[in-house]
């Protein structure tokens, strides 16, 4: 441990140092009788509940510790550990913000969790429009304008939700948000999944902690050296009931919680403090130099991006644009993963990669090695890839999304359904904006632009085979 503190992995080391007999759950008993070969899991530390190593939902001992010490770290107030993700902090957020027919604001690109939080919460979706920029066919920030104009016209509005940064990297003004919101009395809810570092560095975009928000998520496993489901629920003092915020977490918490999954998170906060600013420094140095190696390979990294939405970009996500070599994302994916790079995602016209202070020298060095194959596989015509116009207007909601949930659906194709309400979560990527979201009536434009989009090589979501979901009649 050299020091650090990280009581969760403490009070789990000791216990396993004791070597005790085990008659307790887990049923694997430390993983006593499984093959080394099954893989180099943490079996033995795999543990539950008995003296020493606290209660997540009752915290008093190593977990209230470990707690304590990721709120000070992350500068929040309270912070609660989750095992099933941002996804369940963003459910966690909106019940502890809204109450049945409440009306919540909410982008329009915001992540798919954020319907189920409104089936969860009842309340009644207020949608603002990202920036979008055409010209990358990129759906960018919600700006602070946008923000103001929707709370002058729900002044009663709960809540808001806001994603700091996009998948893309892309930080919205979000200081100026969380002041606007503030002003009117409305709880700003954080969706930070992609960005739990950024309280590590002074260089990378601001953390809602420094701009004041009420709440928010961190996907702790996607940033920072934590394992997959890991993600830690913030609160700052003041709006929110935080006692209702803890019975809330545990509502949708199992009454099992995995110890390895908990001792990540201790244990992710406790490097980042200790080694975070300088192994991000390491990284964010490495990335220069990749991005002007790959800039002579003909590849953009948006490194200047400037929209006036978007207050500055994470400069740990290296987003490769293709459109001058002609590629798709898509086609870049699948290149880079012959050469054995896998990357996080693509799209019509980028790859996306998440790189943490866990990257090596030579990992970078493998990307560039495999990024030579996307200059090789260059298409002649060099067009600038796929440019795209959308339209902005948001359908009229019949229901709210939780009415919709609860009506019987049916699956027809897309051409049949304008004039029905919408059962789910529609639309295409590029540009990643729902076309109509649980609960609006269908429109015949908007089938139409997604029609159009999937003949471009656009990818339709929410649409299978072809059918859509509807309310039945
Ligand atoms: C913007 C955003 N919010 C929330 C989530 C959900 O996070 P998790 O996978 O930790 O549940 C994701 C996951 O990709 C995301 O991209």
């Amino acid at each position: 441990m050299h020091g650090m503190k990280a009581p969760l992995v403490q009070a789990i080391l000791d216990y396993v140092n004791e070597n005790t007999a085990r008659f307790h759950m887990p049923g694997h008993k430390g993983g006593k009788q499984v093959s080394p070969s099954c893989f180099n899991l943490g079996w033995p530390y795999d543990l539950t509940e008995i003296p020493g190593t606290d209660n997540l939902h009752a915290p008093t001992g190593a977990i209230k510790e470990a707690q304590e010490l990721a709120a000070r770290a992350f500068r929040s107030d309270a912070c609660f550990f989750l095992v099933n993700g941002t996804t369940s902090g963003v459910h966690m957020m909106l019940l502890a913000a809204a109450r049945p027919g409440d009306t919540v604001i909410i982008p329009r690109n915001c992540h798919k969790s954020v319907w189920d939080a409104l089936v969860l919460s009842g309340a009644r979706p207020v949608y603002v429009w990202p920036g979008y920029d055409e010209e990358r066919a990129l759906a960018t920030q919600v700006a602070p304008e946008a923000v103001r104009q929707a709370v002058a016209e729900n002044p009663g509005a709960s809540a808001m939700m806001v994603v700091n940064p996009s998948y893309y990297g892309l930080a919205p003004r979000l200081e100026e948000i969380c002041g606007i919101l503030d002003e009117y009395g409305i709880v700003s809810l954080v969706d930070e999944a992609h960005g739990t570092h950024f309280v590590f560095h002074p260089s990378l975009p601001k953390s809602a902690a420094d701009c004041r928000a009420d709440l928010w998520a961190q996907s702790a496993h996607k940033t920072i050296p934590a394992l997959t489901q890991a993600s830690y629920l913030h609160a700052r003092r003041g709006k929110v009931d935080l006692n209702r915020l803890q019975r809330i977490h545990s509502m949708l918490t199992t009454t099992s919680p995995s110890y390895l999954l908990m001792a990540s998170l201790d244990w992710a906060r406790a490097y980042m403090e200790e080694k975070g600013r300088a192994e991000i420094d390491r990284l964010l140095t490495i990335i220069a130099d990749v991005k002007k190696q790959l800039r002579q390979l003909g590849i953009d990294t948006m490194d200047d991006y400037a929209r006036p939405e978007v207050e500055g970009m994470d400069g740990t996500r290296l987003v490769l644009d293709l459109g001058e070599l002609g590629l798709t994302g898509i086609e870049g994916e699948a290149i880079l993963r012959k050469r054995g790079v896998q990357v996080e995602m693509s799209d019509m016209r980028r790859v996306v990669c998440i790189c943490t202070v866990a990257d090596t020298k030579e990992d970078f060095d493998r990307l560039i090695g495999a990024c030579r194959a996307l200059w090789e596989h260059r298409k002649q015509a060099m067009d600038k890839g796929i440019k795209l116009s959308i339209s902005r207007e948001i359908p009229r909601q019949e229901m709210s999304p939780k009415e919709a949930f609860y009506r019987k659906t049916e699956y027809i194709p897309l051409e049949a359904s304008p004039g029905r309400i919408c059962a789910g979560i529609v639309g295409a990527y590029p540009p990643g904006i729902p076309a109509f979201c649980p609960g609006e009536l269908i429109g015949k434009g908007g089938i139409t632009e997604l029609l159009e989009i999937k003949v471009m090589g656009g990818r339709l979501f929410g649409v299978m085979d072809g059918l859509i979901p509807v309310i039945e009649e």
